[in-house]
Order: structure tokens, then C-alpha cells, then sequence
């Protein structure tokens, strides 16, 4: 299964599936807003990894004002066409690449590194022996000092929470794919990875081993409780000792 073409097939129908799970847009601003209020008032540079259709894209715009300039980066054409065919503010771009290509695609977009990323629901789709690539990519573009956050579905080691999100599989995201006629292949491909995605320990031990510090994890109300977990990390500064 190429993910990128799956993404492609499920992009038309993406926003409105999002509409119906109560707490995503809510979440997401929580991250956007918690990651920003990390960093330093001014002027931002941050980067949206897995920016999909710009649901994320547009809690930092919310977050961190119009004046930011934020760049955009996902691996389905399909989604960033959903994202590029509504309205930015002009420090808003977006790029084709997946984030595996992040250190060769941030020169040509970026004068230097940001002051914060966020990636939600970026790393589980990437293969489990290229996350910790992908996280020292990630931790080369912020700038020492710099706020990263990362928001996705952890369930892993935690059976209730495994069980529950099954559940809601089962009941509610299935049926209500077949019934907004979604892509069922990446339906049943968002049950699987999220089973099989690394436990809140491994994530956390990842961003360490990378060099992050201070990590905070926070985790909504609702359904979303146990399984949904936003994590804040930040870049030490040069010769800082943690
Ligand atoms: C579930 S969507 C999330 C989109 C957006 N961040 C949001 O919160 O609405 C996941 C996105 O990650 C993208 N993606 C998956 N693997 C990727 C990779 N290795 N590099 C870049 N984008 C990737 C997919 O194309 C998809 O648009």
C-alpha cells in the first residue's frame, strides 16, 4: 500500500470526516496554541510536518497570528491540494516532500531554523526504523532553544486505551466512512497503525535520545482520553546541560 496515493484517495472527504470526531479541531488548536505560547512573542517561524489539508495549518495560523510565516509539508499531493485551495495569509507555503526529505527541502524554504514544529499525526505514518531519522531531522530545523510538538494516537501498552480505540473503530469511524463514502483502505489502515504505533514511553524515549529536554504530555477529555497524547519537547541551547 503506497500511503501517499491512500491519502490522495481519502483527501476530498478528509475535512468533513474530521468534522464529525469531536475534539480533533479542538485538539489541534490546543497543540498549535501550546507550542506557541512556548516560544517568545515576535515574528515566528514554525513548520506544520504532515500538514495534510491545513487543519493543522490553520490552528498555528490561529496560534501564532497572520503575521508568522509557516510552512506546510506533506507527502500526498491530494491533501496539499485540499490545503492550497483555501485562503492564507501571505508568510503561509506550502511544500510536496515527505518528511524523510525534510534537511534538503528546509534550505530552499526557510532562512535558517524555525522556532517551533509541530507534527500531528505525522510519525506514526512514518516507518517505525525511520522515525528516529525523522525526529533528528525534525530537531535540526528548530532552533536551539525551540518548542517542538508532536500530537497523535498512542494506545500501545495501555489496554483499556487499545480496547476503546477499537471500539471506536468498530462503531463509529468505519461505518462513518462507508457512510460519508470515504476510503475504506485508509480507515482500516488508521486502525492498525495507531495498535501498532509506539507507546507514549518509546515516543518520549525517541525525542531524548534526540537531544529534546523538558518534555510535557497532555492528554484531552472525552473520548480521546489515554489515547489521543500531545507531547512538548524543547531543543536545549548551545551549551546548555540537561
Ligand atoms: C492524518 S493526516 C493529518 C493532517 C494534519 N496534520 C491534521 O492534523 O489535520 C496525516 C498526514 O500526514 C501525511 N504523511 C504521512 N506520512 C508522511 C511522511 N512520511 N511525510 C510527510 N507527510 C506524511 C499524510 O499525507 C497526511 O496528509
Amino acid at each position: 500500500m503506497r500511503l501517499d496515493e491512500e491519502f490522495d484517495r481519502a483527501a476530498g472527504r478528509y475535512d468533513l470526516l474530521t468534522r464529525l470526531n469531536p475534539g480533533y479541531h479542538a485538539s489541534l488548536k490546543a497543540a498549535a496554541t501550546d507550542l506557541v505560547r512556548s516560544l517568545p512573542t515576535g515574528h515566528l517561524t514554525l513548520w506544520d510536518l504532515g500538514c495534510g489539508s491545513g487543519l493543522s495549518t490553520g490552528a498555528l495560523v490561529e496560534a501564532a497570528g497572520p503575521q508568522a510565516r509557516i510552512v506546510g509539508l506533506d507527502a500526498s499531493a491530494g491533501m496539499l491540494a485540499q490545503a492550497l485551495a483555501k485562503d492564507w495569509p501571505p508568510g503561509v507555503s506550502f511544500v510536496h516532500a515527505p518528511a524523510q526529505e525534510l534537511p534538503a527541502v528546509a534550505a530552499a524554504e526557510v532562512d535558517g531554523p524555525a522556532d517551533g514544529v509541530l507534527a500531528a499525526y505525522l510519525l506514526r505514518n512514518v516507518h517505525a526504523e525511520q522515525r528516529d531519522e525523522v525526529v533528528a531531522a525534525i530537531v535540526d530545523q528548530v532552533r536551539p532553544g525551540g518548542w517542538v510538538a508532536l500530537q497523535d494516537y498512542h494506545v500501545k501498552g495501555d489496554r483499556r486505551a487499545a480496547f476503546t480505540w477499537s471500539a471506536v473503530c468498530r462503531l463509529v469511524v468505519t461505518p462513518l466512512a462507508a457512510i460519508t463514502r470515504g476510503n475504506p483502505a485508509i480507515y482500516a489502515y488508521l486502525r492498525r497503525s495507531v495498535l501498532d504505533n509506539d507507546s507514549t514511553a518509546e515516543l518520549e524515549g525517541r525525542l531524548r535520545r534526540a537531544g529534546l529536554t523538558d518534555l510535557r504530555r497532555s492528554t484531552p477529555r472525552g473520548w480521546q482520553r489515554g489515547i489521543l497524547h500531545t507531547v512538548l519537547a524543547r531543543r536545549p541551547l548551545e551549551g546548555e546541560v540537561v
